[in-house]
């Protein structure tokens, strides 16, 4: 099974990045016959979409364009900043196709340096798919305390609390989002999707 997992942080030094790569580390390892694809917004290499371009650059959007579609689900992880996900993370959404996401399911994983973390969660279960018809699971993961969490390997025998608990709900997120997308695959094979007619969702 493809992955894509998108890190919504345009900082360099992001603690999303950090949840990004435990997350394709722990796919990697656990779910056998994974292919991991991971895209950082790190130092927002995207411009806004912009009228005269219709979208990103093709220079920039087509590699990202040829791993969503050969993507069998995705993971998208975004801190709280404001009380919102980035604006990097909603322009990507607006960048992305149902040709490219539609009907794959995607898992929301959301990142605080304290207890927030809802708020980007229910922007993005909200907004941001009408078009492009990504399927949001029904789990998402909240990442609290993000510096404190998920820095020490799986196996240390110093883990807080907290981290455990977050490493747990994270595991079982994905393998429900593995399920997902099995049988995502169906709907998508089932001659029932209607893009052409239906273009732009309601
Ligand atoms: C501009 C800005 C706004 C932020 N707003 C929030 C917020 O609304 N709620 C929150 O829990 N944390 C907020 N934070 C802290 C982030 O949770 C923290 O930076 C965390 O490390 C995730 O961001 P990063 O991936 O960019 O490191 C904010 C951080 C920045 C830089």
């Amino acid at each position: 099974m493809k992955f894509f997992i998108l890190s919504g942080s345009p900082r360099a030094e992001a603690q999303t990045l950090k949840v990004a790569q435990y997350v394709q580390s722990v796919l990697t390892r656990e779910h056998p016959g994974a292919e991991v694809d991971l895209c950082s917004l790190s130092g927002n290499p995207l411009p806004l979409w912009d009228e005269a371009t219709g979208g990103a650059p093709d220079a920039l959007w087509d590699p990202i364009s040829a791993e969503l579609k050969a993507t069998d689900a995705l993971v998208v992880v975004t801190p709280e900043w404001g009380g919102m996900a980035t604006p990097g993370v909603k322009n990507f959404l607006l960048n992305c196709t149902a040709d490219e996401i539609g009907h794959k399911p995607g898992l929301i994983v959301t990142v605080s340096a304290s207890r927030g973390g809802s708020y980007p969660v229910a922007e993005l279960r909200m907004s941001g798919t009408k078009n492009n018809r990504l399927a949001w699971i029904p789990e998402h993961v909240i990442i609290h305390h993000v510096e404190q969490n998920l820095n020490a390997p799986d196996d240390a025998a110093d883990l807080g609390k907290e981290d455990q608990s977050q490493r747990k709900r994270l595991r079982y997120a994905l393998r429900l989002l593995e399920e997902y997308g099995k049988a995502l695959k169906q709907v998508r094979a089932s001659g029932v999707v209607d893009h052409q007619t239906f273009r732009s969702g309601m």
